[in-house]
């Protein structure tokens, strides 16, 4: 019997091992494509019974995010804790992806919808084994260093929701590092650390469709159930994002992707210039 898609999604979540998970999700994503294509029988869409945790690897140890131990970006050792970060957030990124497609299949979604998270999930996985591959040669790996427990918490938080979901993990997080990727090229850039520059420029370009398909899928929820998109999405993220969006905003790439001002700003611990100006 054939996998359905929802049950790839699956065993991609509970493969433990990040290169191990990356793998199956890169050669479930090539299945997908191959299918749509028409090169391979189709694939149904299907219903699975996702875990409510992906399964993760015993290194690193996950800490609460105050336990974390901050290092000076400025020196090696810094840029090293950078990286593992950055690989930590693209690993759960890999599941956030595969999680979406796999805890929603009882919504009936347009195919579109599917095909977009999958490319999403496949480009996480590159960007876990770019970043990977930096951290080795620099002498280090994944799960050299502890990194944050807790990021699951949007997913589980959104279990249920999938207009939540669509606000909170694109939309929310995923914005949030078109913000600050920029500056981290910049530390990596005035080490000469090419090999990290490289991998974040392509992280970079391609986040930037990420935010854009969560927008465009919850825009099309929206009006699919004929309700205001800015509304919403202020109502959604207050219930379940914990605590204020950090500005500066990057509102270029945010525009880009589909993020109006009006969407993010209110939702902002700070109110943009002119509003202060104004009062
Ligand atoms: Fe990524
Ligand atoms: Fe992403």
């Amino acid at each position: 019997m054939m996998m359905t898609l929802t049950q790839m999604a699956t065993e991609v979540l509970t493969t433990a091992d990040g290169r191990e998970k990356t793998a199956l999700s890169r050669r479930h994503a090539a299945a997908w494509v191959a299918s749509r294509k028409g090169e391979a029988a189709a694939i149904e869409i299907g219903t699975a019974n996702p875990p409510l945790h992906p399964a993760r690897p015993d290194r690193p140890e996950l800490l609460s995010p105050r336990d974390v131990p901050r290092r000076r970006p400025g020196s090696p050792a810094g840029r090293i804790a950078l990286l593992h970060a950055v690989a930590h957030i693209e690993l759960n990124a890999v599941d956030l992806h595969w999680d979406i497609i796999a805890r929603f299949g009882h919504v009936p979604m347009p195919i579109g919808f599917y095909d977009d998270w999958v490319k999403c999930a496949d480009e996480e996985s590159k960007h876990f084994n770019l970043v990977c591959d930096c951290l080795e040669a620099l002498g280090s790996h994944y799960g050299a260093l502890p990194a944050h427990a807790g990021m699951w918490r949007a997913a589980e938080d959104t279990a249920e929701d999938l207009m939540g979901r669509l606000a909170v993990v694109p939309m929310v997080l995923e914005a949030r590092g078109l913000d600050v990727t920029p500056g981290m090229i910049e530390i990596f850039r005035k080490a000469g650390a090419e090999g990290a520059v490289s991998a974040l420029e392509t992280i970079y370009a391609e986040e930037v469709a990420h935010v854009a398909y969560g927008s465009k899928w919850f825009h099309f929820l929206c009006g699919r159930e004929d309700v205001d998109p800015k509304e919403v999405f202020h109502t959604l993220v207050r219930r379940y994002f914990h605590g204020a969006l950090k500005p500066p905003f990057n509102e270029e790439k945010r525009a880009e992707a589909g993020l109006p001002p009006d969407f993010y700003w209110p939702l902002a611990e700070e109110t943009p210039a002119r509003d202060r100006a104004a009062t």
